[in-house]
C-alpha cells in the first residue's frame, strides 16, 4: 500500500534560509540553529501571541522528546493533532491581525505569511493522515525537524515583519 507523500521537496524549498539571515545578531541566528530555545528577542509584542509562541516552543519540546523512542502510532496521532490545533489558532489569531492592516499596501507580506502557514497546516495534517493510514511512525518522526525549523523561521521572519507593519500602523503598541 502506498500513502500519499508530504510534499517534503517543496516544503524544504520554502523552509530555505535567505541570506539576509547571516546578518542576524549571534543570538538570533543561535535561535535559528537551536529551533526549540526560546528568546526574548523573539518577542511579537502582543500578549497571546507571545504566549502562544512560547506554548508552541514546550510543545516543540515534548515531541522532540517523544520522538526519541519508538512512538505509537495513537500516541503520535494525537501529539501531532495537539499541536496542529495550537498551529491553527495561532495562525488564526495572526491572519486577524493581518486583516487589520491596510490590505494593498502589505500585500505581498500577508500572501507569503499566509502561505507559510497553510504549508504547515497541510503538511501536519498529511502526517497525521498518513499515520492514522499505517506508515510507518519513523518515516513522520524524521520529517517532523522540517515543520520546526519552518515555524521557527516563519517567528523569526515573518512574524518580526508583521509587528513591524502592526506597530508601524499603530494597530500594535511598542512594549520595548
Ligand atoms: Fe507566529
Amino acid at each position: 500500500m502506498t500513502f500519499p507523500k508530504r510534499d517534503t521537496q517543496n516544503f524544504l524549498l520554502t523552509t530555505t534560509l535567505p541570506m539576509k539571515n547571516w546578518f542576524l545578531p549571534g543570538s538570533m541566528r543561535t535561535a535559528l540553529v537551536n529551533p526549540t530555545e526560546w528568546s526574548s528577542e523573539l518577542e511579537f509584542g502582543h500578549p497571546i501571541i507571545d504566549g502562544q509562541h512560547r506554548e508552541l516552543a514546550a510543545l516543540t519540546n515534548s515531541l522532540k522528546s517523544l520522538f526519541k523512542e519508538a512512538v505509537e502510532p495513537a500516541n503520535l496521532v494525537s501529539a501531532l493533532t495537539e499541536y496542529c490545533r495550537l498551529l491553527s489558532d495561532h495562525f488564526s489569531l495572526e491572519h486577524g491581525l493581518m486583516e487589520e492592516l491596510p490590505q494593498e499596501k502589505y500585500q505581498s507580506h500577508i500572501q507569503s505569511h499566509r502561505q507559510h502557514h497553510q504549508a504547515m497546516i497541510l503538511f501536519v495534517e498529511q502526517a497525521i493522515k498518513d499515520v492514522t493510514q499505517g506508515a510507518e511512525t519513523s518515516e513522520i518522526v524524521a520529517e517532523m525537524p522540517v515543520v520546526f525549523a519552518k515555524l521557527r523561521h516563519n517567528i523569526i521572519f515573518d512574524d518580526a515583519e508583521l509587528s513591524t507593519y502592526l506597530l508601524q500602523e499603530n494597530i500594535l503598541r511598542s512594549t520595548k
